[in-house]
């Protein structure tokens, strides 16, 4: 056992180790559970922080994976403790789970803070529960490693393997043009979703918990084993056993997370044509270091890495055959000469320690250098009188016919516009009109919905028209796609430019430039400007008036901004009496 730190020298010791009234009341309520005092004294507590809930399909195997974790824990002579965490479930959190990752960020910093831990596991995957988790762990800075929940075994449906989410669009696109019969889409709902795990396409699920392993905060390989795969229980003991370790010496998320490990994982995101969403979350994540990543970083290593892994939505296969072509360290193997090896990871090796040995065993799924999917990144950032702050766009699951467009403007000034308006066929829109939507931004959603997949209007539809312009303050899910403009900041909500856009208004998007300019005179944009009103916010109590009041914008990550480093500084261990 590696024991840099001394027993008294733990955390937890101020709680069990004192002769003092309150750590006599500590020790008595753990006996109450059923311990003996040298089970938890003077021993590295780990706590398990799970998201695990019954209304979260992603999460559905977590209770069983923390009592593998335990078993690690045990085995490693550490004492582990089980701490439920606030469970942000993609599917059935409205009005956007994206409300709720610095709600998750604060219960999990807080748990850490609050209670006698020496070190975390951190135990998510469903998409905002990774960086949630991490934002929480990293303000803290105890020891702390992720347990990612892995991807879900791929759909089926007639012998077709379906991706999550990518699937559903492709055949409710079709289903609305009358292409799939009612006995079909039955079958596809019953077979896109066959066992636990979080969605198997390169969703931000995935993407983020690849990024996570890039970080250095994963075990090696863990993100892509499949979770009913049993690889997965032994890397959830593994963990269990490597996080008292990290607890003896005192391994800190901080000293993992330093700047060359965020640009690894910029890296890793555009060679995985990882999903937009990512960028937020990398920036927040960066942000609770003191790191600031300016979304022209994301350009800058976006225009030198090429994209190779060839997964849904941008490619052709699931994150069953990402496993079986080697997973992550074979596709890091590959781009190794892009990435910093020497960093640091949970695992107390570096990175380049990690990835000797891995290779690339199906190069149609993770593709070789010489033929990748793209040349070069899978997201770019726009910049213009549309967006002064930037805006986003995921070019690999754009149509290279749009890369660069001009076109009149079809604006909805919000979603329920949106839904009201666009199956009309009395809307003004033809195949080269760009569809704008306003108010879905970080406080218009609330919460940046994952809406920037505008549906394409259904007279276009009708015609064979399957992919458009398509500009927002909104997100996407990172198993959408088209050609999308996303993260528009600032935001229309807050009187960005996007809050002045009108019908008719052309529109020039380039992405070989990184433009996304409004063609309107500045005469007239000033006079829009002065007739505009900022909308009253709607919610005034509880959680949603505090994220109205604090968060800030896309790039800025969407964080609180109390809880940014720059403005919060490190939280105090609390007092015990
Ligand atoms: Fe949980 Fe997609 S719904 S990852």
């Amino acid at each position: 056992m590696n024991t840099h730190r001394k027993p008294e020298e733990l955390r937890s010791y101020r709680w069990f180790g004192p002769d003092t009234m309150r750590g006599f009341s500590h020790r008595s309520r753990m006996q109450q559970l059923g311990y003996r005092r040298e089970d938890f004294t003077g021993k590295p507590v780990i706590g398990i922080i799970n998201t695990w809930s019954e209304i979260n399909p992603c999460h559905a195997h977590l209770r069983e994976r923390a009592d593998a974790v335990k078993r690690g824990v045990w085995a490693a002579g550490g004492f582990p403790v089980e701490i439920p965490a606030f469970s942000i479930t993609e599917t059935y959190m409205k009005p956007s789970p994206m409300l709720y990752r610095n709600l998750l960020a604060m219960d999990t910093e807080e748990a850490l803070r609050s209670l006698p831990i020496d070190g975390a596991v951190l135990m998510g995957g469903c998409d905002k529960t990774t960086p949630g988790l991490l934002m929480g762990a990293i303000s803290m800075n105890l020891p702390a490693l992720f347990l990612p929940a892995g991807p879900m075994l791929r759909g089926n449906w007639n012998g077709q393997p379906l991706g999550s989410g990518t699937d559903i669009w492709k055949f409710w696109t079709e289903r609305c043009a009358g292409g799939v019969s009612d006995e079909d889409w039955n079958a596809i709902e019953s077979g896109i979703a066959r066992s636990p795990g979080f969605c198997m396409t390169m969703g931000t699920a995935a993407t983020m918990t690849a990024l996570t392993e890039a970080l250095g905060m994963t075990l090696p390989g863990a993100s892509s084993i499949p979770a009913a795969d049993s690889n997965h229980v032994r890397m959830a003991i593994d963990s269990g056993r490597r996080i008292v370790q990290m607890a003896w010496e005192g391994l800190l998320p901080r000293a993992i997370l330093t700047e060359a490990a965020f640009r690894n994982s910029i890296t890793v995101d555009m060679a995985i044509g990882g999903s937009t969403n990512a960028i937020i979350h990398l920036v927040a994540l960066a942000r609770r270091c003191g790191i600031e990543l300016p979304l022209a970083v994301f350009d800058e290593i976006a225009r030198r890495t090429p994209v190779l892994a060839n997964i849904r939505p941008n490619g052709e296969f699931l994150m069953e055959d990402f496993y079986y072509a080697g997973g992550l360290r074979a596709l890091m193997a590959e781009i190794g000469d892009l990435l910093a090896l020497d960093c640091v990871t949970v695992n107390g090796e570096t990175m380049g320690h990690n990835l000797e040995g891995a290779r690339v065993v199906k190069p149609e799924v993770i593709r070789p250098r010489t033929a990748p999917l793209a040349e070069n990144g899978g997201t770019a950032i726009l910049y213009g009188t549309l967006a002064p702050d930037g805006a986003v766009i995921k070019t690999v699951a754009a149509s290279p016919h749009l890369y660069r467009h001009s076109g009149r403007a079809v604006v909805f000034r919000d979603y329920k516009d949106l839904e009201a308006r666009i199956g009309g066929d009395d809307l003004h829109v033809d195949a080269n009109s760009v569809l704008v939507l306003q108010n879905a931004g970080p406080l218009g959603g609330p919460g940046m919905p994952e809406w920037g997949m505008l549906p394409i209007p259904k007279k276009l539809l009708a015609s064979g028209v399957r992919d458009m312009v398509r500009i927002s303050d909104a997100r996407m899910s990172g198993t959408s796609y088209g050609t999308c403009v996303l993260h528009v900041s600032p935001e229309s909500y807050v009187g960005g430019p996007l809050a002045l856009v009108r019908d008719g208004d052309p529109i020039t998007l380039d992405i070989p430039n990184r433009r996304l300019d409004l063609e309107v005179a500045a005469e007239e944009m000033a006079r829009r400007r002065a007739d505009w009103r900022p909308p009253a916010p709607p919610d005034r109590r509880g959680y949603l008036a505090l994220y109205r009041e604090r968060v800030t914008q896309a790039h800025l990550g969407c964080d609180f901004d109390f809880l940014s480093q720059e403005q919060a500084g490190a939280p105090a261990d609390p007092a015990i009496w």
